[in-house]
C-alpha cells in the first residue's frame, strides 16, 4: 500500500520543457487561464487544490516565479513551502534522487529552479508527483507559458507571426522554439558571434530559427521584439565580457521602428535600462511586460490544475 497521502487522481505528467506538452494541451491552460483570470478578477473564490501542498525548491535567486507560484497554490486553496539550497540537505549533497523519493511522499506537486536541465530530470525521475521546471540554465517554460498567453490576450493568435528575439541563446531563446515549433511561428535571433544557438539544445527546433548579426536586420517586420539580461544566472564570472560583445544590441526605439507598427515589446524581467534594452522601449507605449509578469500568476495557476486534476471545463 502506499504510504503518499494524496496521489494525483490523473496520470502523472511533469511539465520540464514547454514542449512536454501539445499544442492542444497549452491552448487547453491558455483557456482555462483565461477563465481562473476572470474569476480572479471579479473575487471568486476558487479552491479546487484544497490542501495540496507545493514544495518549491530554489537554487537560484527569484522575484517573480516564487511569489506567483506562492500567491497561485494559496489562491487554489493549497499552500507552499520554500525551500532553499542554502538551508536544506540538498546544498550538502543529498541526492537529487533521493530528495526526490522524499519530497513527492510529503507534497503533492514540485517546482524547481535550478542549473543544468538534467538536474530537474533526474529529480523528476524519482518523483511520484507532477515536478515544473521553475528556470533551469537550458529552459524557462513557466515564462513562454506567460509570454504566449499574453500575446494571444492582446492579439488573438500566435501562429505563423515573427518573434525577434534580441540576445543570447539562452534558456528563453531556447524555449521560443520550442514554441516556434509547437504553434507554427519563426523566430528571428541577433546576437554576436559565440552567443548564438546550440543545435544541441534547441533539437528539431532549430529549423524555426534564422540568425542575424545586425539586430535592425532581426527586428525587421516581427510581431513582438523580446529580449533578455545579457547575463543570466550563473554565468555572472561571463559579465565584463559580455557587456562589452552586446554594446550596441539594446532594444532601442529606432530598432522598434523597424518592426511591424503595432509590435509588442516584452521581457521576461528583471531588465537591465540602458543595457538590453532602453527605457523608452520597456516603459513606451508597445511594451506589455507588466502584464506579462502578471500573467505569470494565471497561466501557472491553470498549470497547476491540470497537472493535479487534468483537463478541468468550466
Ligand atoms: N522572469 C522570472 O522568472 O523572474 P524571477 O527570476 O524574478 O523569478
Ligand atoms: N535568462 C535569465 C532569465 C531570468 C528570469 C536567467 O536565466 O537568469
Amino acid at each position: 500500500m502506499t504510504t503518499t497521502p494524496s496521489q494525483p487522481p490523473v496520470a502523472l505528467r511533469h511539465f520540464l520543457k514547454l514542449n512536454d506538452f501539445s499544442a492542444a494541451e497549452l491552448n487547453h491552460v491558455f483557456e482555462r487561464a483565461r477563465v481562473i483570470k476572470d474569476r480572479f478578477k471579479r473575487y471568486e473564490t476558487y479552491h479546487p487544490l484544497l490542501d495540496r501542498s507545493l514544495v518549491m525548491i530554489f537554487e537560484k535567486a527569484s522575484t517573480r516565479t516564487r511569489l506567483s507560484f506562492e500567491a497561485g497554490i494559496q489562491q487554489l486553496g493549497g499552500n507552499a513551502i520554500f525551500l532553499n539550497t542554502r538551508d536544506s540537505q540538498l546544498g550538502r549533497g543529498e541526492p537529487v534522487e533521493d530528495a526526490a523519493q522524499v519530497m513527492s511522499r510529503m507534497c503533492d506537486l514540485v517546482m524547481i529552479r535550478t542549473f543544468e536541465q538534467t538536474i530537474i530530470e533526474r529529480f523528476a525521475s524519482r518523483s511520484r508527483v507532477p515536478v515544473i521546471n521553475g528556470l533551469t540554465n537550458e529552459y524557462h517554460p513557466c515564462q513562454i507559458l506567460a509570454d504566449l498567453f499574453t500575446f494571444i490576450e492582446h492579439r488573438g493568435a500566435i501562429q505563423g507571426i515573427t518573434v525577434a528575439w534580441i540576445g543570447d541563446a539562452n534558456n528563453m531563446l531556447y524555449t521560443w522554439l520550442h514554441a516556434a515549433e509547437l504553434f507554427d511561428f519563426k523566430v528571428h535571433m541577433a546576437a554576436p558571434p559565440g552567443y548564438r544557438a546550440d543545435p544541441a539544445v534547441a533539437g528539431s527546433s532549430i529549423s524555426r530559427l534564422t540568425e542575424f548579426a545586425d539586430p535592425m536586420q532581426a527586428v525587421k517586420g516581427a510581431h513582438l521584439v523580446t529580449t533578455d539580461v545579457w547575463t543570466s544566472m550563473g554565468y555572472e564570472a561571463e559579465n565584463a565580457v559580455r557587456l562589452k560583445a552586446f554594446a550596441g544590441y539594446g532594444v532601442s526605439g529606432a530598432m522598434m521602428a523597424q518592426a511591424q507598427p503595432d509590435a509588442l515589446f516584452m521581457h521576461c524581467l528583471p531588465a537591465h535600462r540602458g543595457e538590453e534594452v532602453e527605457a523608452e522601449v520597456i516603459d513606451g507605449p508597445q511594451s506589455v511586460v507588466w502584464d506579462e509578469a502578471e500573467n505569470r500568476l494565471h497561466v501557472q495557476k491553470a498549470l497547476m490544475e491540470f497537472l493535479l486534476l487534468g483537463a478541468v471545463e468550466g
